[in-house]
Parts: C-alpha cells; sequence; structure tokens
C-alpha cells in the first residue's frame, strides 16, 4: 500500500492556513444565464460568495435585478442583463454588455431553461411552435451563449463551461414531453463536442444533470405551461411518484445543484472535461 504522494493538495500547509477563507472563483468573472430564479440564482449567489464577479441574464429582468441586488448587500459584485438566450443577438449583445461591464468572461453558466409539461400531448399532437421554442430556450440557447463567450476563452487559454441538462437527457422526462427530453439530450452532446474542440485550447465544458429540483420550474411554472387543467394536474402526480421512487427521500434544493455547478466551473475540477454529472439522488444510475 502506498500512503498518499507528499506532494498532494495537503502537504506544506501551514498553521497560518486554518481559517482562512477558500474563496475558487477570486478575480474570475462569471456568466450565468437563468439567474434570476432557481438554479440560476443559486449558482450566481454562491459563485459570487466564492470571489466572482457575476453577470446576471435572465429574460427577467425583475429577477435578474433581485439577484443583482443580493450579490451586492453582500459585499459581492454583479451586473444584470436582459436577454432571451433563444434570440442569438440578444446573447451577442449580452455578453459583450457583460465583458464590457465585468471584463473578460471565465466561466459560463448555462442554466437558463423551459420547461415542457406536454404529459398528455404525444408527438402527433406536439405542434411545431411548442418543438421550436423549447428547443430554441433548451438547446439553441446555450449554443448562442458558447459561440459568444468560446473564442476569448480561447485566446486567454483557459475557461470553464457548465451545461445544464437533465435527468431528462440522460434517460428521458418523467414530466415533460419529448421536445424537453431531444433538448436536453442534445446539449449532452453539445457538451461532450465543446469539450473535445476546446480541450486543447485550456477550456473544460461539462454538463450538471438534476432529477427534481424544487424551483419554481418544477412547482407553479409547470402547472402554468400546462395546457388544460387536466395536464397540469397529471404533472403534480408525477411530481409526487417521482418523490416517492427517489432513494433521496425529496426533491433536490437549488443550492445542491449550484454547488455541483461550482465545482465542475472551479479548478478542483482541472481534469474533468466533458462529463454529464447525475446529480439526482440516485432515481436514475447508470
Ligand atoms: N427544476 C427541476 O426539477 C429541473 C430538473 C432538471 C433540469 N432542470 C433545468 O435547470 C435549469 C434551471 O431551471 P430551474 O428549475 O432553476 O427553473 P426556474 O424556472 O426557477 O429558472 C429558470 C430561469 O431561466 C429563465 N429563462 C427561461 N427561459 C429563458 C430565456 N429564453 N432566456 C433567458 N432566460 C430564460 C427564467 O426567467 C428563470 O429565471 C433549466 O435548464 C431546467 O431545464 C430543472
Amino acid at each position: 500500500m502506498h500512503g498518499p504522494p507528499a506532494s498532494g493538495p495537503s502537504s506544506g500547509l501551514g498553521l497560518s492556513s486554518i481559517g482562512m477563507a477558500h474563496l475558487r472563483f477570486s478575480g474570475r468573472i462569471a456568466l450565468v444565464t437563468g439567474g434570476a430564479s432557481g438554479i440560476g440564482r443559486a449558482t450566481a449567489l454562491l459563485l459570487a460568495t466564492e470571489g466572482a464577479a457575476v453577470a446576471v441574464v435572465d429574460r427577467d429582468e425583475a429577477g435578474a435585478l433581485a439577484t443583482r441586488e443580493a450579490i451586492e448587500a453582500a459585499g459581492g459584485r454583479a451586473a444584470q442583463f436582459l436577454c432571451d438566450v433563444a434570440d442569438s443577438d440578444e446573447v451577442e449583445a449580452a455578453v459583450t454588455a457583460a465583458e464590457k461591464a465585468l471584463g473578460p468572461i471565465d466561466v459560463l453558466a448555462n442554466v437558463a431553461g423551459t420547461g415542457d409539461s406536454a404529459t398528455l400531448a404525444d408527438i402527433e399532437s406536439l405542434e411545431d411552435e411548442r418543438w421550436n421554442r423549447v428547443l430554441a430556450v433548451n438547446l439553441s440557447g446555450p449554443f448562442f451563449m458558447c459561440r459568444a463567450v468560446l473564442p476569448g476563452m480561447a485566446s486567454r487559454g483557459r475557461g470553464a463551461i457548465v451545461n445544464v441538462s437533465s435527468l431528462a437527457g440522460r434517460s428521458k422526462s418523467a414530466g415533460g414531453g419529448p421536445a424537453y427530453t431531444s433538448s436536453k439530450a442534445g446539449l449532452l452532446g453539445l457538451t461532450r463536442h465543446l469539450a473535445f474542440d476546446y480541450g486543447p485550447r485550456g477550456i473544460r465544458v461539462n454538463a450538471i444533470c438534476p432529477g427534481g429540483v424544487d424551483t419554481p420550474m418544477i412547482r407553479a411554472g409547470a402547472a402554468n405551461l400546462a395546457t388544460s387543467p387536466d395536464e397540469s394536474e397529471m404533472f403534480m402526480r408525477r411530481v409526487a411518484a417521482y418523490e416517492f421512487f427517489m432513494p433521496i427521500k425529496r426533491l433536490s434544493s437549488p443550492e445542491e445543484q449550484a454547488a455541483a455547478i461550482a465545482f465542475l466551473a472551479s479548478d478542483e475540477a482541472s481534469y474533468i472535461n466533458g462529463v454529464s454529472l447525475d446529480i439526482n439522488g440516485g432515481l436514475f444510475m447508470a
């Protein structure tokens, strides 16, 4: 048996290190889409707490401003940008404005997404508009964002991107329809492809795959998206069944997902590239 290498991370730490704050994102600039709510808001707050200046990007202007204010109230640095990630011009403008306001982006977290509670609708009744909207937000949005930030990251030889896919992308959606499942599976493909292309240029691209997370998307949001009371009721029954079958018998908090995003975005994950990290309490294991 060999012990830990003498040159491991714990060697050489003097007593003076104990109690010193460990800020993984000191001096870094992060852009978080979907930063107005749920997982995105939790991610923006966590990255800021750990030293990042954060660009909070969302189509919900008031929510993004509230996140910015929460960061500033805690002594952090942030700015908010109104942007529909499904619109490539708006994405380009938001990235340009964020870099002008805060500096070159080191970390991109693509969290913004839309649900699609088409639980009663099979593919024969899935309209073009609904399919296109879900794909535009959940897959084209991260593509536009990656395309906007990657040239700068590549020129500086460093960067980390974390895409928020879903258990739906690894298996199938429990509460959503085929458009949601397809968008999240596509995002994992984009993640792997970019990880391969940009790894040589010092950039890591990874994804997390949350199971059920207690956010507006899975609660009120899903009910609002349903096209009928029956569809809404069916969705909430599926959420209850979801919780029943989880080995960890509760939904995740947004903070538990944010913790994984921050880890993958940090230097602690310096050799992790192209992974799809399941964070689902063991609901889907593979
Ligand atoms: N909640 C869950 O159970 C769950 C499970 C798996 C994956 N996810 C994924 O996690 C991500 C975050 O979801 P959440 O649960 O925090 O939901 P949420 O509804 O709390 O937050 C989503 C945020 O994205 C923003 N947004 C939506 N469409 C946008 C657009 N076109 N442009 C800009 N911003 C937009 C919303 O305004 C909102 O602030 C999504 O990608 C979602 O698919 C959620």
